[in-house]
């Protein structure tokens, strides 16, 4: 790569970094709970000294290169050999620097790790269950009888106590706005907790390599206020509705044929455990891993083939003909 190349690449690349940071894209930059507050303070502080200490040496390089290269006439420039002082000040000093990041580190560590006193909080904790399957995310709240997909909705200002979990191989949860990245292994209840500061939708993402489908195995965060927060309680423990027409046609079609098997709709006979309980579908913008908008369009497609979709998902291809494909729609639309 020439230089002129290098350069337009650094360019282009820190350009990149700079515009996915601003878009509003999840970031550790822009924190929007205390723990995540603390992971950016880290990072910031961290990027800080480093940048100190690239000015500093890449100076003394340069400062080097120039002043003591050979002169063409001149012979052999002066030899010198060791410098006790010299050597003692650039081993001392790194070793300040790096106790210095250490200790900093460990204080952020349990700073993330531990919930807050009791003493702190104004709301009620919450706990939610986050279970990683491939390849998609499951909440269950269960103090509040919910069992939800790919959408974790929390109220703001409040602690929301997390156990973390997998039903097949090691996933990762991670919403970098709202602190910190934790593996969700099979067998083992991991823990984290964090505290929505903003209201808004925060994406994250898995981030444990899980398989061919990991990249599609996105989540979001909702973080509504105290009153829509427990408008939407009421809304997932309500049953399902009553339903006439094309609706009603498409749930005997679901529980008539294949879907029962693998989904769950609460108090029904569908009671799968493979893939998304679907009692409030309709209630969720995305769905299939949080790839795909919650549109008639995209879940007729979906169902039309999800391996098209989403390779080697669990869901096969039911080769369902169009009028049930149709229905089932009608059927899932009415799941508010
Ligand atoms: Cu689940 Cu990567």
């Amino acid at each position: 790569m020439t230089g002129r190349k290098l350069a337009g690449f650094t360019i282009g690349l820190l350009g990149t970094l700079i515009l996915v940071g601003c878009s509003g894209t999840s970031s550790i930059l822009f924190p929007a709970s205390p723990n995540a507050r603390a992971t950016a303070q880290l990072f910031n502080f961290v990027s800080i000294i480093e940048a100190i200490v690239f000015v500093i040496v890449e100076t003394a390089l340069v400062y080097a290169v120039v002043h003591f290269s050979r002169k063409q006439s001149s012979g052999l420039p002066k030899q010198i050999e060791g410098n006790l002082t010299l050597e003692i000040v650039w081993t001392v000093i790194p070793s300040i620097i790096l106790a210095l990041i250490f200790f900093v580190s460990l204080g952020t560590l349990r700073f993330v790790t531990s919930a807050p006193p009791q003493s702190f909080l104004t709301n009620a904790p919450i706990h939610v269950r986050v279970i990683g399957h491939q390849w998609f995310f499951e909440f269950d709240y269960p103090d509040l009888n919910i069992v939800t997909a790919n959408q974790l909705v929390v109220p703001i200002n409040t602690l929301v106590n997390v156990d973390v979990q997998s039903v097949d191989v090691i996933h990762s949860y991670w919403v970098p706005e709202l602190g910190g990245k934790i593996d969700a292994i099979p067998g083992i209840t991991n823990q984290l907790h964090f505290q929505a500061e903003k209201l808004g939708v925060f994406a994250g993402q898995c981030a444990e390599f899980c398989g061919a489908d990991h990249a599609q195995m996105r989540l979001t965060v909702v973080v509504k206020t105290p009153e829509e927060y427990a408008a939407w309680v009421k809304g997932q423990q309500a049953p399902i509705p009553l339903l006439s027409g094309d609706a009603s046609l498409g749930e005997q079609v679901f529980m008539g044929g294949a879907c029962l098997g693998c989904h769950t709709i609460d108090n029904t006979k569908a009671q799968g455990k493979v893939g998304p309980n679907l009692t409030h579908f309709a209630s969720r913008d995305l769905f299939a891993g949080s790839i795909l908008a919650n549109t008639t369009d995209n879940v007729s497609q979906w169902l039309v083939d999800p391996q098209a979709i989403k390779m080697g998902n669990l869901m096969p291809n039911l080769h369902l003909p169009n009028n049930n494909i149709k229905l089932l729609v009608s059927f899932l639309e009415s799941l508010k």
